[in-house]
């Protein structure tokens, strides 16, 4: 059976670049402390025509190119998100007009973080049973639309970004050979973000104080890291693998301390983990396309090679694949 195997990859930053010197004249906090306890220097941040549904149609742009694959060749565009632009029409079809893929349905997903895993693994099914289609996977977020900038706890961790794949069915023994997704609902409560304000007087939510991320730090980070190495561990058991046969690793970029914890639970050596967290912070769902496009421009693998990746978001929301490049 042939599986989603990447042909183009690309991705999309903001101009404008944020530095913990800059955060420092915007609440109480320092370069220091941000940089040891996230690995953060700076994030980007969307400017004046840097929409979510833009960067996404930028890193669109670019995966296409690399692909050789004409947009009205497209049969499919998902965008993990959980930060559109608006919230009708999805940022999916803003894609599909921008690029001129007149012959693809289009659609949105939300699975914050784990996103764009979720994305790849939905683009999967659609090419087991039709291989000979192409599907545009983008993970697209401006989060700095939906972060309290008086919260010191969760303001200096995002960033804004999109990195977008196109797939196909690849030659037998290629693309995606599988994947582990996993959710749990009854923890929302330690990662969520108000829908806008009801104009439903019966359904209004009591505490919804504003459209912004919340989060309880300390819990997420211990979720964090036993749920994705849980899965890691999972995923490479039941395809009698060990760390030891992964050529890369991609995990979600969320903040170097859970990425430091991981490669020490699973003895991954560092070398093998890509990392651009540093400079671009948290960008959700984005944040896999983007660190696998730029491992990719850097010819970090060859055909072949087996990668694996990881990620953590709210819901909760989890997860790990392995890819055969
Ligand atoms: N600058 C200075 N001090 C701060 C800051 C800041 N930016 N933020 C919090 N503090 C203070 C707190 O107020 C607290 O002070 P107190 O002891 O006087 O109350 C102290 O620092 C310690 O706060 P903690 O929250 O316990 O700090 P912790 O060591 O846990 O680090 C952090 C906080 C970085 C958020 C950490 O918990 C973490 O990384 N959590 C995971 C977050 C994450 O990655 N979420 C995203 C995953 S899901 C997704 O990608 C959406």
């Amino acid at each position: 059976m042939k599986h989603a195997s990447v042909i183009g990859t690309g991705s999309c930053l903001p101009e404008r670049k944020l530095t913990n010197f800059d955060l420092e004249k915007m609440v109480d906090t320092s370069d220091e402390w941000i940089t040891t306890r996230t690995g953060i220097h700076t994030r980007r941040i969307a400017g004046k025509g840097e929409e979510n549904y833009r960067l996404a149609t930028c890193a669109a742009r670019e995966a296409l190119a690399m692909s050789g694959i004409d947009a009205k060749d497209i049969d499919l565009i998902i965008v993990a998100t959980f930060t559109p632009h608006m919230m009708m029409p999805s940022c999916a079809c803003f894609v599909q007009a921008e690029i001129g893929a007149s012959n693809a349905y289009a659609y949105d997903m939300n699975a914050a973080c784990a996103g764009f895993l979720y994305a790849l693994d939905m683009a999967d099914k659609n090419i087991c049973s039709n291989p000979d289609i192409n599907i545009l996977v983008i993970g697209s977020e401006t989060l700095s639309a939906h972060v309290n900038w008086q919260d010191r706890n969760t303001c200096i961790l995002f960033g804004d970004g999109a990195g977008a794949c196109v797939v196909t069915g690849g030659i037998d023994g290629t693309g995606i050979v599988d994947s582990k997704l996993c959710s749990d609902g009854n923890l929302w409560k330690l990662l969520y973000m108000h829908s806008p304000k009801s104009l439903n007087p019966e359904i209004i939510q009591e505490d919804n104080n504003g459209c912004h991320i919340k989060m309880m730090g300390r819990d997420v980070f211990k979720h964090a890291v036993r749920a994705m190495e849980e899965a890691i561990v999972d995923i490479l058991e039941r395809n009698n693998l060990t760390v030891n046969d992964v050529d890369l690793m991609i995990p979600h970029q969320a903040n170097i301390r859970i990425l430091n914890k991981l490669v020490e639970r699973l003895d991954v050596s560092r070398e093998k983990v890509y990392i651009n967290v540093n400079k671009y912070g948290n960008t959700s769902a984005a944040s896999i396309p983007i660190a696998l496009d730029e491992a990719n421009r850097q010819g970090k693998m060859n055909r072949g090679d087996l990668l694996l990746f990881c990620s953590f978001g709210g819901g909760f929301t989890w997860g790990s694949m392995l890819m055969r490049w």
